[in-house]
């Protein structure tokens, strides 16, 4: 462990110095990435024409989004798996694995996606490892940190993406790339999906008049928060709003929050930085205090998962019992899933039309998957139209609940 110890009185402090210096090094320098250093496309020039040169953007073109994929040691081959499971070259990818992981397994992951990985990859060098990783602790402001570099680097990496979407390693897709970008065309690239409440209930007391400390902030290794013995009062300079730790945030929130363009978010930071799960709260309470965006927002998280009766601090591990309530619940994503279940297995074959080693199919790569010369295609090799989608049902279904769902906005 390398000496970064403050005093716990000073976590707050140190998360809003800390996170400062992250974002302003984020954004201002290069960010510490493992893929694609600038030394190595100067050497290996891409084969010409470049296939990002064929983008278009624009309201007319399919969205695009920027995932953040966090895992912690032992999760690269979920990672890897998930990634495969949501690619497509319109998005950009964050990986990052916090600092449970060896560097080791980080360098391995950078490989992977670098020059073991996916021609495509390669080819649309869309894909990022965070080079160093975080310390986080999901109970504990740590999350909201992390999330927010990487929000920072997604925003410098790629120009173009209209949402963000966090995933972690337990998570998997309901529907394709080609299903997701279609059912996003129909609403304005504005809305941030966000489930949330003003209803605290007993969070009120246990999570935001308690007060915790979070070493995570300030040491290089992931660490349990713990309580300290002071209560504070509710604020009455913004209500509290809380939620699912899941949310899609707009690029226009995503800014505002990375930037900082006016006190609010950074106020936050302040309050949040001694606050419990303060992933489940952060962003709702940022947006729903911020007349700029309360109206952009849409009370869902789009994730599917199930709570024990009573519910514990995690959602139930779903399985094939699960699945026809899964497929039929209208969400674009589940959650949690163990590393290599059978029922994932299902989801490649019945929802995304994907072999355990290959990408997903779409317009953007029409043979992948298709019997070709008696072989199996496993790899994309040649891109098809990367500026259009076709929407199977799921598609379909999701549009119409997107659509349906964004008609009311705004906080309650
Ligand atoms: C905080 O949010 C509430 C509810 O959305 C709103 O009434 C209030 O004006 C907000 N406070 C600030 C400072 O924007
Ligand atoms: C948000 O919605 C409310 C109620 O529909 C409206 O009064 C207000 O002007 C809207 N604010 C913005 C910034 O659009
Ligand atoms: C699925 O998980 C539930 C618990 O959540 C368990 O009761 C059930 O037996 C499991 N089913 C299968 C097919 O593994
Ligand atoms: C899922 O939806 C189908 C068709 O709408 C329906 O027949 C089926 O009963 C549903 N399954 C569950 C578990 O809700």
């Amino acid at each position: 462990m390398r000496p970064r110890r403050l005093p716990p009185c000073l976590a707050g402090a140190a998360l809003f110095a800390a996170l400062l210096l992250l974002l302003l090094h984020a954004t201002s320098s290069n960010p510490p990435l493992l893929s694609w250093p600038s030394s190595i496309s100067s050497r290996h020039p891409p084969p010409p024409p470049p296939a990002s040169s064929r983008f278009e953007w624009g309201p007319s073109r399919p969205p695009s989004f920027a995932y953040w994929i966090s895992g912690t040691g032992g999760d690269a081959p979920r990672v890897l798996r998930l990634l495969r499971a949501v690619y497509h070259p319109r998005n950009r990818y964050l990986l990052h694995l916090d600092a449970g992981a060896a560097a080791e397994e980080r360098r391995a992951l950078a490989e992977a996606v670098r020059s073991e990985g996916e021609p495509a990859w390669r080819e649309f060098r869309n894909v990022d490892v965070v080079g160093e990783g975080y310390a986080v602790d999901r109970a504990g402001p740590s999350v909201v940190a992390a999330v927010l570099h990487g929000a920072a680097v997604l925003l410098r990496r790629g120009p173009r993406w209209d949402w963000l979407v966090t995933l972690s390693a337990e998570d998997y897709p309901l529907v394709t790339q080609d299903d997701l970008l279609y059912a996003f065309s129909s609403v304005s690239r504005d809305l941030n999906f966000i489930d949330h409440t003003s209803d605290l209930g007993w969070k009120r007391h246990e999570r935001f008049e308690k007060i915790i400390v979070d070493p995570s902030l300030y040491m290089d290794r992931n660490s349990e928060p713990f309580p300290s013995k002071e209560i504070r009062q509710m604020p009455d300079a913004f209500q509290i709003f809380t939620g699912s730790p899941w949310v899609i945030l707009s690029r226009k929130f995503a800014e505002h929050c990375v930037y900082g363009l006016d006190n609010l978010p950074r106020k936050l930071l302040m309050y949040f930085a001694n606050t419990a799960y303060s992933m489940e709260s952060y962003f709702q309470t940022l947006i729903c205090n911020s007349s700029d965006f309360r109206n952009t927002t849409v009370n869902t998280d789009l994730r599917y998962f199930v709570w024990d009766d009573p519910p514990g601090l995690d959602p139930v591990v779903l399985n094939e019992s699960n699945y026809q309530n899964m497929v039929n619940s209208s969400a674009a994503f589940a959650r949690r899933f163990e590393e290599d279940a059978p029922v994932l297995k299902k989801m490649d074959d019945e929802l995304l039309n994907r072999s355990p080693v290959q990408l997903v199919p779409g317009v953007w790569c029409p043979n992948l998957g298709k019997e070709q010369m008696g072989m199996d295609v496993d790899s994309c090799l040649k891109w098809g139209d990367i500026n259009a989608v076709r929407p199977g049902q799921a598609g379909q279904r999701l549009r119409r609940y997107i659509s349906e769902i964004s008609e009311n906005r705004g906080c309650r």
